[in-house]
């Protein structure tokens, strides 16, 4: 087995200078490794056609730490751009698999702040309407002279007229709500990829992340997406990789019940080891190569090393480089233990 390392000296960390380094000269990005840089950079330097599936799950521009930094408009092109790199290195007749949550909610100062009457919440009687009318009566008063005609506090004049914003807090700028499935189908067509199926990543509800549902009849986030792109060319179909009751259970299924990963303390946003598994069950051969570009814990490496696949992780922050790095050399020792059988 080859040596694991990070190259965390070797290559360039940070968003700004991944296109001016010339690869020319560099040699092709080695197996069994995982890598500290830009994925926009470091995809360039693997060998074409080499990667029999990439299963990644990107920044989803959600305000986590390590994407604080990027506007939305950032986000997309870091996107288009990572899955377009995608296309010369997957292998005729392989596969490229996006998991994010298909719904993104972000601030849009440009969009109407839409007022959420929350009737449960209300102690006063008085009405919105009722306000409005006494401001139309006597419009030189402020609020206490309101409040004291309607027998109410300023308060309450206050939140009738302004309420809450639908998605944030009274003076909260309002949320803007997106599909993100149709931004990545739309970047892998161009790319040269095809939508090949799609499966949904059921979790554990996160009402802990929820800004808006109590101001809202939105529902709380508990599924992601995982959306199989394919690389046209001949694929193998082997029916054999998955038992028969796998193919009941799972193979066939549109819907995965998998439980979130919820010891987050190495990584805040880590996907179930079981998710990474079943795609490099069901969608590549023992010893293929599997490309996680945004591997962070290493999850996808780990599951590829678990799985008897070969395995190729890039990660920008590195922190997280060096558990992946961790992770991998340890479950590569329990697996040797494993082969020994110990
Ligand atoms: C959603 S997390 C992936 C977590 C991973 N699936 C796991 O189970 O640990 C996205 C990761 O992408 C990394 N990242 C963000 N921008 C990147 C970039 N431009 N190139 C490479 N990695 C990046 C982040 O640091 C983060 O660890």
């Amino acid at each position: 087995m080859e040596a694991i390392t990070t190259a965390l000296d070797s290559v360039p960390i940070g968003l700004a200078n991944y296109e001016k380094q010339s690869i020319d000269s560099l040699d092709y990005l080695k197996d069994n490794k995982i890598y500290c840089g830009d994925a926009r950079y470091l995809l360039r330097r693997i060998q074409p056609e080499s990667v029999a599936l990439s299963f990644w799950s990107p920044p989803y521009f959600v305000g986590k730490s390590y994407e604080r930094t990027l506007s939305f408009q950032d986000w997309q092109h870091l996107l288009e751009q990572v899955i377009s790199l995608h296309f010369p290195i997957v292998k005729a007749g392989g596969f490229l698999v996006v998991n994010i949550a298909d719904i993104l909610s972000f601030p849009d100062p440009s969009m109407p702040r839409i007022q959420a009457d929350n009737i449960r919440n209300k102690k006063a009687k008085v009405t919105r309407e009722q306000v409005v009318s006494a401001q139309q009566a006597y419009p030189e008063y402020n609020r206490y002279q309101l409040a004291a005609i309607l027998g109410c506090s300023e308060q309450t004049i206050d939140r009738r007229l302004k309420n809450n914003n639908i998605r944030g807090g009274k003076y909260a700028v309002q949320r803007k709500v997106k599909l993100v499935g149709g931004l990545i189908d739309e970047w892998a067509s161009r790319a040269g990829f095809y939508l090949y199926d799609r499966r949904i990543w059921v979790k554990d509800p996160a009402w802990e992340n929820c800004q808006w549902h109590s101001l809202s009849y939105r529902s709380v986030d508990e599924f992601e997406y995982l959306y199989i792109f394919w690389k046209p060319g001949i694929t193998l179909v082997d029916r054999n990789r998955l038992r028969e009751r796998e193919w009941g259970e799972w193979g066939s299924r549109a819907v995965w019940y998998i439980p979130s990963v919820r010891a987050n303390q190495q990584h805040e946003a880590q996907f179930p080891i079981e998710l990474a598994r079943r795609v490099i069950r069901l969608l590549s051969a023992p010893n293929e190569l599997i490309l996680d570009c945004y591997v962070g814990s290493g999850t996808t490496a780990i599951a590829a090393i678990k799985e008897h696949r070969r395995y190729l992780g890039i990660e920008l922050l590195p922190k997280y480089a060096e558990l992946a790095c961790k992770q991998c050399l340890r479950a590569h020792e329990l697996e040797a233990q494993c082969d020994l059988g110990l």
